[in-house]
């Protein structure tokens, strides 16, 4: 078989590290990929958002199934656009990419099927959502509608902080805005929780725990995630129970009412309170850095899963997973999330021996006459597998001292909720 993975994250770099385990898989490509992904598969100068390019190439390379990391291009319709060119592809369409791409056609849904989320409400202008925030409780979210990767979203401690979230939103920071969200704030902890769905049955994919602010103890500024571990120390039966009957299937459920259904990786994002799960988010991919941190615990082979998944055949798969603790620390570059420099050399990458317990996933890298340099904000994934999270822990900071690369930084305290 041949792949074509889109993407250049380390959620890529993770997925092809898998595929390539498969005996099944003759030739990987990655559009565009990045260093890492580039020493086992084919790199492919592609921009993710030009279809038409995509599809050309992936004709004229015979590759019979692609795969799509970012939710951009799902957002964007890829996968009915190359579906309808008879590619097999593995991810949701257009109308249930909405799930991510619009957070009121989420928020609608929820009211609509009575799924456990924040209160709400949605205003069209300015003067409307300043009114309602005179007599609101404070902290309040204030959320633009459409994709803003992450950011767009504010936690806001007074009136003057949410008149100012007000206005950015409707100037237009995050893109052209029709509406803005105002959210009542949920004290709890988040998880993320995972499925996979082939249109007709879907299974858990595992959770996790995410560490998004950029300083150690939870402080500093948002960022696209600073390291992980999984399983969530949240997760139990009757958590998981209430996740499936009161989010899960509701949310299939809606989707089916529309006259769709969802195929692909399904990400919610919850807050926990008091063992109650309330959906924060949707997101119609893998979690990053979620993914560099659950995929090395997949036994079952990662190819047969997507296909039974294209070939609605899922039920018939059973999916089987290493019992151990996986912790992932992401090395970002200094000044992330904020201006950071870029195409900085990266030594000591090759003096890693890594072994069937430890990995190490490129993010922002690429190559460049033999050496690697680092390109974005998160650069590197460094993962442990073990029986604790302490021990997974110590292993990759032992990685990241050998690395010894002076124009990073990294959280030192990943997992500090699960390790004493
Ligand atoms: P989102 O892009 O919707 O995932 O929001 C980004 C982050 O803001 C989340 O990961 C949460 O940490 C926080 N957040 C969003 N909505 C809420 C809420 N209603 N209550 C508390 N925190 C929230
Ligand atoms: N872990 C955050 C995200 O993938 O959106």
């Amino acid at each position: 078989m041949k792949i074509a993975i889109i993407g250049s994250g380390g959620r890529e770099h993770a997925f092809a590290a898998t595929i390539s385990k498969s005996p099944n898989v003759k030739e990987i490509f990655c559009i565009p990929g990045n260093a890492g992904t580039s020493q086992i598969t084919t790199n492919v100068e592609l921009d993710i958002n030009e279809f038409d390019k995509i599809y050309k190439f992936i004709n004229d390379n015979s590759v019979d199934l692609v795969v799509v990391g970012p939710e951009q291009p799902l957002v964007n319709g890829i996968v009915d656009y190359l579906e309808k060119l008879n590619i097999k592809v593995f991810g949701p369409n257009k109308i249930a990419s909405q799930l991510e791409g619009s957070k009121i056609f989420t928020k609608k849904l929820c009211q609509q099927y009575n799924i456990p989320t924040a209160n709400f409400g949605i205003f069209e202008n300015r003067i409307d959502a300043k009114k309602f925030l005179k007599h609101t409780k404070y902290p309040n979210v204030i959320k633009a509608d459409n994709l803003a990767a992450g950011k767009g979203v504010y936690i806001c401690n007074n009136e003057q902080e949410s008149f100012m979230a007000v206005e950015e939103i409707f100037d237009g920071k995050f893109g052209k805005a029709k509406n803005v969200l105002i959210e009542e704030f949920l004290k709890g902890e988040e998880m993320s929780y995972f499925i996979i769905s082939d249109g007709s049955t879907f299974k858990a994919f595992e959770t996790a725990q995410d560490h998004k602010r950029a300083l150690e103890g939870d402080n500093g500024k948002n960022t696209g995630g600073m390291g992980a571990y999984s399983p969530s120390r949240l997760i139990n039966n009757d958590l998981e129970d209430k996740i499936l009957s009161k989010i899960i299937k509701p949310t299939l459920k809606g989707l089916s009412d529309l006259g769709t259904e969802y195929k692909g990786f399904l990400y919610a994002g919850l807050m926990i309170v008091e063992n109650e799960p309330y959906l924060i988010e949707y997101n119609v991919r893998m979690g990053d850095p979620e993914c560099q941190t659950i995929l090395p615990k997949l036994k079952t082979d990662l190819v047969e899963i997507l296909e039974a998944c294209c070939e609605r055949k899922l039920a018939q798969k059973d999916i089987h997973w290493v019992n151990k603790k996986s912790l992932c620390v992401v090395l970002c570059s200094k000044g992330y999330p904020d201006a950071y420099k870029k195409n900085v050399l990266i030594n000591n990458l090759e003096n890693f021996n890594l072994d069937k317990d430890n990995f190490v996933f490129h993010a922002g890298t690429k190559r460049g006459d033999n050496k690697i340099y680092a390109t974005g904000g998160r650069v590197l994934n460094f993962i442990s597998l073990s029986d604790d999270f302490l021990k997974a822990r110590n292993e990759v900071h032992q990685c990241l001292k050998k690395l010894d690369w002076n124009g990073g930084f990294y959280r030192r305290d990943i997992g500090f909720k699960v390790i004493d």
